[in-house]
């Protein structure tokens, strides 16, 4: 028998799991939310049974996942801890920047906790999501995790809750990155008189076929980029004016700024 799955807040992010999760068979899918408009959408679409409170979600549910904004959380889950004592589901938090031990002063000690960080692609089923395991949580649990999450893409289990940050900082808000450089090859192309359109479809399928080369290759990609590499050829000259510009450092720079900003969210909204 399939485990009931709840969601707390009825957001973005649930909807993009909620589709994925039902894509894939899910059908004990229960959300509640704030308002009843998106709640309404959701039942509507995917037919999820929508939860008159989040207590009556977290007594039904078998895991429940929480997914309000990191700084409503812990207002969100003072009147639950009675109900998740009670009922001891699994809790998944998708919300940034709360801690492991913040959940467990609000949810109850024993509570078995995974936190979860997924990115933005997951609403088109090409997220990837960051996970990590709290003390006590079971192989059997993460597994479940696993079903849930490879519905909306890609994970990656990481070994130190600290990890997280660093996750934050390259998948989370590695889309940016992307964006950016994939809008900087476009204006080059356009400042030099190519179409907007044209330039668009090349360097977009340029990145997405990329990266699935990348995926597909036995090599490793520091070898990848050096085969690129023609001597007295255009990708020398281009790889060598990108290094010679500072691109590699200034990646370094990005994630270094993202994971310490990360990390000071999440001292500020912590227990
Ligand atoms: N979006 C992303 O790409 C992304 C990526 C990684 C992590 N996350 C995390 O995912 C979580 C949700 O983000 P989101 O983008 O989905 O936000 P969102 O679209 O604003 O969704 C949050 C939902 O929570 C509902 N809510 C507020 N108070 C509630 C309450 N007391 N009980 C039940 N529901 C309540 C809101 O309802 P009303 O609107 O009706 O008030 C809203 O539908 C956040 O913690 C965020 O850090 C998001």
């Amino acid at each position: 028998m399939q485990n009931s799955i709840g969601f707390i807040g009825g957001g973005h992010m649930t909807a993009a799991i909620v589709g994925g999760l039902k894509n894939n068979g899910y059908e004990q899918i229960m959300v509640s939310n704030r308002g009843q408009e998106k709640l309404a959408t959701l039942v509507d679409r995917y037919g999820v049974t929508a939860a008159r409170s989040n207590e009556e979600l977290v007594s039904d549910c078998d895991i429940v996942i929480l997914s309000v904004k990191p700084q409503i959380l812990e207002a969100v889950l003072e009147p639950l801890k009675g109900p998740f004592i009670e009922r001891k589901p699994l809790v998944i938090s998708v919300a940034a920047g709360i801690r492991c031990a913040s959940l467990r002063a609000w949810c109850g000690d024993d509570t078995s906790i995974v936190r979860s960080m997924p990115n933005t692609p997951s609403v088109i089923g090409e997220g990837v999501t960051g996970l990590f395991a709290f003390d006590g949580v079971s192989e059997n649990q993460k597994s479940l995790v696993n079903g849930i999450f490879q519905a909306i893409g890609e994970i990656a289990w990481v070994e130190n809750e600290s990890d997280l940050d660093l996750v934050t900082a390259l998948s989370g808000s590695g889309p940016a990155y992307f964006m950016l450089f994939v809008q900087s090859m476009i204006e080059a192309a356009v400042k030099r008189g190519m179409s907007a359109s044209a330039a668009k479809t090349l360097a977009l399928q340029t990145a997405r076929g990329t990266a699935g080369m990348i995926a597909h290759s036995e090599k490793e990609l520091p070898q990848m980029i050096e085969d690129m590499l023609l001597p007295g050829g255009t990708t020398e000259q281009a790889v060598a004016a990108l290094r010679q510009h500072g691109v590699p450092s200034a990646i370094e720079a990005a994630v270094a700024a993202a994971s310490e900003r990360a990390a000071q969210l999440a001292d500020e909204l912590g227990a």
